[in-house]
């Protein structure tokens, strides 16, 4: 336990920084917004805080096109409202990380301005340029995840650029040295303001094909799925030489000592496990969106745990995340009942959880209408944009739900006056009581270093122990709409005291056979 580091033992929570908490009643979420609702996280008992981006930009991708990686917008307010930010989440023992999007800038950044100006100006190579195909048209197949061609022509210098996502996103050329100087800097930037890590936006992106081949088509492909699932992106991204930049990024956190580096990767488990980098050099934290991803059954979900932990290599430490800002609500995908049995999933598992703000009050993704859609993707993909799972937390029955004073950029649920943190505080089993008692079991180290044994069960029944010096957790999760039971396991007495029912309801000893509700997860503690 002692040796575990703070990014090991902790809870991460992910503020969505325009939905957070408004400040100044631009119905935008900000800095000092946040900084007032670090009482609330720190009673909520999660341990560091990753800001979505929070600096300089025209806002095409809502930050993630940033023009200034060493500056705050003044939506969110100023380098000394965030030093504020940074010394108030320290002195009640948070951790802030940021995020940092490396793979491509703003093309309002000078940078850029610079590269498009002409062939020979000195950042032309900072960018990825490429003559057309030998018959005119884009160099090759490359496809934008946002839909479309991933590559723009710039009549001035006859060439295109390449963009994985907007065509206002420019890809920064990771083969350039100056480039992943620069970056690097720009962590070191952050990390003197006290910054205690980074999440790396779509880091298996950074390297791409060196000889420009095309992605593979995908057979799979479905009409009417996302534009980019035509391609399997096995040019476009994760290279094998990634692993150096990441290896240097890592090096570059590690000059400061006890910072982490989470990396953005949508990949198989097999691919994923290579980010935590040769000898562990790489990316403390790949994420693992692999619950998000997963469909929501028990032997499926069983065999993805069992398959994660076996590919995790020597001293590779597990991570979990069941929400985030692009994907739809934990609450909207498995549905209201089972969300209580994911939280209870997420924080009984072996590994760092990460949350997503508003999961704790069961959120469900909000429905927009098309004359307030926010998201460039709904533009350019109806139904595929992320504006629903993006909407404002609602944290008490005042106007706009105490998210602001004046009007919210993107609507609040119809139910907010119910659905709110200050009506579901005053109900001992709401879903946010759940995550509060769910936490603060978490602080017992079975939970925080234990380690996992799959347990073998049938039917609805997703089991599975943890163990500590002898001691052992079962925690038992009924992912179906019937009843099920599971027998305790076999060692000595066959007993156990159920610590905690996710409906809240129940405790005290369980003899021989653990007898489940529909949509009931328990977590009992073994004789
Ligand atoms: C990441 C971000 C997403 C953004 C994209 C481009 O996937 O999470 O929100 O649109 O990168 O930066
Ligand atoms: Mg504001």
């Amino acid at each position: 336990m002692a040796d575990l580091a703070w990014w090991q033992s902790g809870i991460f929570y992910q503020v969505y920084p325009r939905s957070f908490q408004d400040s100044d009643g631009d119905g935008v979420g900000d800095l000092d917004g946040i900084r007032r609702r670090l009482g609330y996280l720190k009673a909520l008992g999660v341990d560091a805080v990753w800001i979505s981006p929070i600096f300089p930009s025209p806002m095409a991708d809502f930050g993630y096109d940033v023009s200034d990686y060493c500056d705050i917008h003044p939506l969110f307010g100023d380098l000394a409202g965030f030093d504020r930010l940074v010394a108030e989440a320290h002195a009640l023992g948070l951790k802030i990380v940021l995020d940092f999007v490396p793979n491509h800038t703003s093309d309002a950044h000078p940078w850029f301005g610079e590269s498009r100006s002409s062939r020979e100006n000195p950042k032309r190579d900072w960018y990825v340029w490429r003559d057309p195909a030998p018959g005119g048209g884009p160099p090759n197949n490359w496809m934008s995840n946002f839909g479309g061609p991933a590559w723009a022509y710039d009549e001035a210098s006859g060439q295109y650029y390449y963009h994985a996502f907007l065509t206002e996103q420019p890809d920064l050329n990771w083969r350039n040295p100056q480039v992943r100087a620069a970056m690097n800097d720009v962590l070191r930037f952050w990390m003197r303001r006290g910054v205690d890590g980074f999440r790396v936006d779509v880091i298996w992106h950074l390297l791409k094909d060196r000889d420009f081949r095309d992605d593979p088509l995908n057979p799979d492909y479905r009409e009417g799925e996302a534009d980019i699932r035509r391609v399997l992106q096995t040019r476009s991204t994760d290279q094998p030489d990634v692993h150096g930049v990441v290896a240097e990024l890592r090096a570059t956190l590690e000059e400061f000592g006890d910072r982490v580096l989470i990396g953005e990767i949508y990949l198989p488990v097999d691919r994923l496990v290579a980010y935590y980098g040769r000898d562990l050099g790489g990316a403390h934290l790949p994420f693992n969106f692999h619950l998000i991803l997963a469909e929501w059954n028990a032997r499926g979900l069983a065999r993805l745990i069992d398959a994660y932990e076996a590919a995790l290599p020597e001293g590779g430490w597990p991570n979990w995340v069941l929400g985030n800002h692009d994907q739809p609500r934990v609450a909207t995908r498995i549905g209201p009942r089972q969300a209580r049995v994911a939280a209870m999933l997420l924080l009984t598992l072996r590994g760092t959880p990460t949350m997503y703000y508003g999961d704790e009050i069961a959120l469900e993704n909000v429905p927009v209408p098309t004359a307030q859609a926010q998201d460039p993707w709904e533009r350019n993909e109806p139904g595929l944009g992320r504006d629903p799972e993006r909407t404002p937390m609602q944290w008490d029955e005042g106007g706009a739900a105490g998210f602001t004073n004046g009007r919210p950029w993107l609507p609040l649920s119809a139910d907010h006056d119910a659905r709110n943190v200050a009506v579901l505080d005053g109900d001992p089993r709401s879903i946010l009581s759940l995550y509060r008692r769910l936490i603060a079991l978490r602080q017992d180290p079975i939970l925080r270093a234990g380690a996992y044994h799959a347990v073998e069960a049938a039917g609805d029944i997703l089991a599975y122990e943890r163990r500590l010096d002898g001691r052992r957790w079962l925690v038992a999760l009924n992912l179906g709409p019937g009843e099920q039971s599971l027998a305790l396991p076999e060692h000595g007495a066959p007993t156990g005291e159920l610590l905690l029912s996710t409906f809240m309801d129940r405790a005290g000893p369980v003899a021989e056979t653990l007898r489940l509700r529909p949509d009931e997860g328990a977590l009992v503690r073994l004789a």
